[in-house]
Formats: structure tokens, sequence, C-alpha cells
């Protein structure tokens, strides 16, 4: 069999696995090239790509049920119920552990983080997991579909994630907000967002993003196009209890030593923060 044929084999197995198979396929695809080179059967290399994606998804953070939680979503925004629909909105953010640890802290969080960077009129939210469903607790001031088409200055909110079904069922929540439909099944690590914009967000992934991609972190912070970067790190281990807070910063440093970036660091129960100002460098290449 030829490396493309085999290449195939392994993506058609991986796409078809209920585990895996919410990957995007370009993700699958690129893995798929690489284990092919490695092994030469194809076996050892479906195992292979399936525990790469274990470690990039990190499917034992959880999900929501995405079909059942589109349709309460559905029937609380007909019933213009908006006690409801932040509830739903809760649900959702606690069945993923990244945005369950942040419910207790969440208009808080952003609250402190805009004082910072301004009310952003545009976000990118990077590897995003469930986070665009916390819309309602960023001071955003969402309006209602009524004052929509009044409404000149929407906030743009762009969220990247190689889960397919999350990636639907965000932007089928953006529907009901009323905003476009700005979330894209898309590996951030192979293709870099090009989109331009006040903040962008990197929450909770970089120490995983550095482990799975090698080095790929500081070119991502690099080539986003925004005045602020927002990236943080959970404070506590998720297994061990250990406390991360020295490590990680040190780590962030790290990332972004040798750049004239001002940074500004956030300690928030559970969570660290660095707000990272680009403007200054990146004012030359004219971003929004
Ligand atoms: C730990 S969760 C973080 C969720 C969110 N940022 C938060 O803090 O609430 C990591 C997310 O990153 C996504 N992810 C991992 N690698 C990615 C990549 N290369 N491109 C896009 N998304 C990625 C995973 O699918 C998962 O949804």
């Amino acid at each position: 069999m030829s490396n493309e044929a085999d290449v195939e084999v392994v993506v058609t197995a991986v796409k078809q696995s209920t585990k895996y198979g919410d990957a995007s396929e370009a993700t699958i695809r690129e893995l798929a090239a690489e284990a092919v080179r490695q092994h030469k059967k194809t076996k050892p290399a479906i195992k292979a790509v399936r525990a790469r994606l274990h470690s990039i998804m990190a499917p034992y953070l959880g999900d929501p049920d995405y079909t059942a939680e589109a349709a309460r979503l559905d029937a609380a925004f007909a019933a213009h119920d908006t006690t409801a629909i932040d509830a739903i909105c809760q649900d959702c953010l606690y069945a993923h552990l990244s945005t369950r640890e942040r419910l207790p802290i969440m208009a808080d969080f952003y609250e402190r983080i805009f004082a910072i960077t301004g009310r952003p009129q545009s976000i990118l939210d990077i590897a995003c997991g469930l986070n665009p469903l916390a819309l309602r607790w960023m001071g955003l001031a969402l309006v209602s579909n009524e004052q929509l088409a009044a409404r000149s200055g929407r906030v743009r909110f762009y969220a990247y994630d190689i889960h397919e079904p999350r990636i639907a069922f965000i932007n089928h929540y953006f529907r009901l907000e009323g905003l476009p439909e700005l979330a894209r099944v898309q590996d951030v690590a192979m293709d870099f967002p090009q989109e331009a914009a006040d903040v962008a967000l990197f929450l909770k992934e970089m120490p995983r993003f550095e482990r799975n991609y090698g080095g790929r972190g500081r070119p991502l912070l690099e080539a986003l196009r925004a005045r602020f970067l927002v990236i943080s790190y959970p404070t506590i281990s998720t297994h061990g209890g250990r406390n991360l807070t020295n490590r990680y910063r040190e780590f962030m440093f790290q990332l972004i030593q040798g750049h004239d970036w001002p940074v500004t660091e956030l300690l928030f129960a559970g969570e660290l923060v660095f707000i990272v100002e680009k403007k200054s460098e990146d004012s030359k290449s004219g971003f929004a």
C-alpha cells in the first residue's frame, strides 16, 4: 500500500471512532501522515494518532450533550427567558473542567481583565473549549434581538477549536444571541488565526500546547494580530494538587523573552493570568 493510501486508512478509522471522531479532519490527517511515516503498519499508526488526540483534545475534561443543550437553548431563547438562558450556559460551562473551575470567578475574571485591556469590540478565543458560553459574563453589552437592527458595533467573537460538535454548538449559541457565527474548526498549531482583534484569549492551554506541538507557542503568540494577549494557567495541577504559580510564571516569561511587550499579572483563585500588550511592536504591521 502507498503512504497516501495508508494515511487514508488511518484517517477513516480515527474519524469513525466514538472518542476521537469529533476531531477536525485536517488535524487527524496531519497526525496520520506523521504516524504513517513512523510505523510500518496501519494498526500501530491508528493507535499513535489516537494517543496524540487524547493529549491534544483532552476528552477527559468533559463535554455537555450538545444536541440536548442546543434544544434547551432554543426553547429558552424562544421564550425570552433570560434566567433559563443563563442557567443553561452555566450548565454547559460546568460540563468542561476548564470552565467549571472558572465559574466561581467568571464575572470578576473578565471585569478585571477588560479593566486593563479596555472593553473589546473584537475577541479571538483560541483553543476555546466551551469558554464562548461565558459571553454573558463578559460585560460586552449584549443586546436583545429587537435591538439588533439598531446596533452598529456588534462584538466580533472569533472562537477556534478542533472539536467539531463543540464549534457547531457555539455557532448555534451565537446565532441565538444574534451574533455572527464566527466559531471555526481550525487547528491553530497548523494554521495560526489571521483575524485582527482587540484581545486574544488563550486560556489554560499553553502548557499542553507546548507539550503537544513542541515550541509552537511562541510563534503562535507572535503571529496573533491582537493588541492584547490574555494567556492563563491553572494555579493547581489537575491531579496532584501541586501549586504551579511559580513554575508557570517562569514558563510565561521564557515564552516571550526578548520581546518588548509590557505584561500585567492577575492572580485569581485557581487561575494565573498574564495580559501582554503587543501594541508597541505590532503597530508597525498595523492590526485593528
Ligand atoms: C483545556 S481546554 C481549554 C478551554 C478554554 N480555553 C478554557 O480555558 O476554558 C483545551 C481546548 O483546546 C482545544 N485544542 C487543543 N489543541 C488545539 C489546536 N491545535 N487547535 C485548536 N484547538 C485546540 C481542545 O480541543 C480543547 O477544547
